[in-house]
């Protein structure tokens, strides 16, 4: 089973191998290294989205990049999504490129995405959820500062080695970090954080998913049969 629910609440995680189709991407990857390429010059300069100012990492990513937000709300993702969630009624949050170039000097230190956001405290207290999935652009091997994240069940830091076309879908009071990309390759992920309450956090969306209805549209043929339904349990 791909979209293991139990697994993911019971982990505070889930490591999904081979869901994002070839075509998105190989989108995704070439207009995310694209787009820090090009940003990494406005380092410290003022933006208008996400927390207004350029960093290494780049939120609100859809905002610079539209294939980019009409990946954020593929219909593919409609399909993962709301399992993990246990609704339909989705908030999009933020949309973040987290690429390490080459020898760059970016890590993350131990951290959970709510605490970063408008109410660590509600989220703490699971008057909302949300979730970040990862897509996993390029293959993260060890030294290319991969993902560490701890396990919920066991306590235990579990390193996340990756092949491109994974997703990694983290729960936002789940601890991860990440270490410096060693290697000569560029490491690449694109971080999709929804929310289950409309955030009002002023710089980042706070705008109702609206799901596309289109049938072939939301074709997966890397989920398993039974699985491409299982969100419309969470219809009303
Ligand atoms: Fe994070």
């Amino acid at each position: 089973m791909k979209l293991d629910n139990k697994l993911f609440k019971k982990q505070g995680y889930i490591h999904i191998k081979d869901i994002i189709p070839a075509h998105q991407l190989k989108r995704v990857r070439k207009e995310s290294i694209n787009l820090k390429r090009d940003k990494v010059s406005e380092l410290g300069k003022p933006r208008e989205f996400g927390t207004g100012q350029y960093w290494r990492g780049l939120e609100m990513a859809s905002k610079l990049n539209e294939t980019l937000f009409m990946s954020y709300i593929a219909p593919f993702m409609q399909q993962i999504v709301p399992v993990f969630l246990e609704t339909i009624d989705i908030y999009l949050f933020n949309d973040q490129v987290v690429v390490k170039l080459p020898h760059e000097d970016f890590a993350f230190p131990e951290h959970y995405d709510n605490q970063y956001g408008p109410d660590p405290e509600g989220a703490l207290n699971n008057e909302f959820k949300t979730i970040n999935f990862m897509w996993v652009l390029t293959n993260m091997t060890k030294g290319s500062g991969i993902l560490e994240i701890k396990n919920n069940d066991t306590g235990k830091w579990d390193p996340i080695e990756a092949k491109a076309g994974d997703m990694i879908a983290i729960d936002g009071n789940t601890l991860h970090r990440s270490g410096h990309n060693t290697t000569d390759k560029v490491r690449a992920l694109y971080a999709c954080v929804y929310s289950t309450k409309k955030m009002d956090f002023e710089g980042f969306h706070n705008i109702k998913w609206k799901f596309c209805s289109c049938r072939d549209g939301i074709k997966n043929v890397l989920l398993p049969k039974g699985e491409e339904k299982l969100w419309e349990n969470y219809k009303k």
